[in-house]
């Protein structure tokens, strides 16, 4: 009988660095004998990576943007994420729904008690095994953003709008402090990578 895959999720503001630890993370596990999924919200099904340039190119409201997320999420749960855990697989997720709590409830002040029944209903009973938060404060990411890529809906957003995502995410840490390892984005990519290192050991022991 397979055992369980471990669902590894990676959040933080835009610019704090996440995505660039995935793949590198995915390599050392693949090393050390695991199938590994690497994957992506919105996205990561031909259908959520449609919704997905929906909702980061057209404008909408906070309501419509929390049902398309949780719609893309629904597709990638049914088509991807869950199959692949019930075969035993490592599923990295270059966010989850933490960012739906952070970004459409934190940014946009959308009312969480939707998006926690939204949560409910989409995702009943599945959380992540560890959610790595990269923690950097607002106004460096924006300057990594800046230096970075042409930006989407999001990533145009106002510092307040940022500072408000950052504090949807410490919400989130605080109230689930043993799912969430917060990493300190920070300092160089070597030292951002050890933290990641040794808060996945520590939970595939
Ligand atoms: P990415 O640039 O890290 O791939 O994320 C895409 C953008 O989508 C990012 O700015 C955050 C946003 N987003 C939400 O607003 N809500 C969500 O639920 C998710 C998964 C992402």
């Amino acid at each position: 009988m397979n055992v369980r895959g471990r669902f590894i999720t990676f959040e933080g503001i835009d610019g704090a660095g996440k995505s660039s630890h995935i793949e590198p993370l995915a390599a050392w596990l693949r090393g050390r004998g695991h199938h590994v999924l690497v994957t992506r919200e919105p996205g990561g099904t031909p259908l959520a990576e449609t919704l997905r340039g929906l909702v980061l190119h057209q404008p909408m409201d906070a309501l419509t943007e929390s049902l398309l997320v949780f719609a893309a999420r629904r597709d990638h749960l049914g088509q991807s994420i869950q199959p692949a855990l019930d075969a035993g697989t490592t599923v990295l997720c270059d966010r989850f729904t933490d960012a739906t709590f952070a970004y459409q409830g934190g940014g946009r002040g959308f009312d969480m008690q939707t998006l926690s029944q939204l949560e409910a209903m989409v995702h009943p009973g599945l959380q992540p095994d560890l959610t790595l938060w990269f923690d950097l404060p607002a106004a460096l990411a924006a300057q990594r953003r800046a230096a970075a890529r042409a930006a989407d809906r999001f990533e145009s957003e106002s510092p307040a709008f940022f500072e408000r995502v950052q504090a949807g995410y410490a919400a989130r840490a605080a109230a689930e402090p043993r799912r969430f390892k917060r990493v300190d984005a920070a300092p160089s990519q070597a030292e951002v990578w050890a933290q990641v290192s040794a808060a996945v050991q520590a939970v595939l022991r």
